[in-house]
């Protein structure tokens, strides 16, 4: 019998890494184990880890040490950092370091970094198309990801550059869903005119890292973008309000609307969305869905979202 490899999970009580530490621990083949990392290893999300077969063991991104201990003897690690927790890219940067040089340590022979566009190549600093944020960035939660891509190349470690893609859960999780207008009818607001917004099931992202693992050695030093759809706003509100069964307008508003919101990290995702609009060729290029079909054959549609998800949209 040959050994199981072990992957570490970095957020495997999260959402991404949750998705790619149940879709390793619910393959029958099992060809890895579940290494999940957590702060808090007491936790109820770290016992059903447990529950579903995961080794579970404590690691901060903060704490190089503990990563170091925690990817010891592993095979491949996912990994990935949380602005939203934070807000700041210097901690993100500074946790990637931290990941990259306890991968190094390690010797791992594969990590996956969840990472996104560094949109100051397309869009410098002194482009003043849309405001400069925290001196250094145009779009913060993604500008620190994309530089640290560069923090895990020079560090040598062998490494596949997951680019994501919104999670159609922020309808569910993240207030971004439809809400009724002064008419009463839902409005879908986003600031993405008539181009395509490349979204995806946050679950299929765990599932698509899971495909590359499964790909051994074919994607290291590769970026692969991951969707499973790419959708206007009135596509994505015709799909809401079938699934709902009540009309969905989507209302198209202007990033520098968008960025005046009011809401923690509105001038950010502004920014964001405005990446994606203006840039869209290239970011939906990026996110090639057949490509992304042949690692994930059963990667979800958003039609396939609602079908399960509709029901937990809150429509206040
Ligand atoms: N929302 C979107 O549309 C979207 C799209 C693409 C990318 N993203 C990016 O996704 C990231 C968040 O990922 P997610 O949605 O999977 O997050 P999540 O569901 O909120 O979970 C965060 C995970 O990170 C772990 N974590 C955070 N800080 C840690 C630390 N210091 N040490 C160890 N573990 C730590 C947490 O583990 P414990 O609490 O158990 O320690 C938890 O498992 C963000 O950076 C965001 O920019 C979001």
């Amino acid at each position: 019998m040959t050994e199981r490899k072990t992957i570490a999970v970095v957020g495997a009580t999260g959402a991404q890494g949750g998705g790619l530490a149940r879709a390793i621990l619910n393959d029958p083949e099992r060809p890895f184990n579940v290494r999940a990392l957590t702060r808090k290893p007491g936790s109820d999300k770290a016992a059903e880890l447990s529950l579903l077969g995961a080794e579970v063991v404590q690691a901060d991104l903060d704490d190089r040490e503990s990563l170091e201990r925690a990817f010891a003897g592993a095979y491949g690690a996912y990994c990935v950092t949380n602005f939203w927790e934070h807000f700041s890219p210097e901690k993100e940067l500074a946790q990637a370091a931290n990941m990259a040089g306890a991968a190094k340590s390690a010797g791992l022979q594969h990590v996956i970094w969840s990472t996104l566009e560094d949109t100051r190549m397309w869009v410098p600093l002194d482009d003043d198309r849309m405001p400069t944020l925290m001196e250094k960035y145009k779009v913060p939660h993604l500008d620190a990801k994309g530089e640290a891509d560069g923090i895990f190349s020079k560090a040598g470690v062998p490494s596949t550059f997951l680019l994501t893609s919104f999670y159609w859960d922020n309808f569910i999780f993240f207030g971004m869903g439809p809400k009724p207008g002064p008419d009463g009818v839902l409005a879908l607001t986003l600031p993405m005119a008539d181009k395509k917004l490349p979204g995806i099931a946050v679950e299929d992202i765990g599932r698509c890292a899971y495909g590359v693992f499964k790909r051994g050695s074919e994607y290291i030093g590769k970026t692969v973008g991951i969707a499973g759809g790419h959708l206007t706003g009135d596509e994505m509100a015709a799909s809401l309000g079938r699934a709902l069964g009540r009309e969905v307008r989507y209302n198209a508003v202007s990033p520098e609307a968008y960025r005046t919101f009011g809401f923690p990290g509105a001038d950010d995702l502004g920014n964001m969305f405005q990446f994606k609009r203006d840039f869209n060729d290239y970011f939906c290029g990026a996110r090639d869905l057949e490509e992304v079909r042949s690692i994930h054959p059963a990667i979800q549609s958003f039609d396939d979202w609602l079908a399960d998800n509709a029901g937990r949209i809150p429509l206040e």
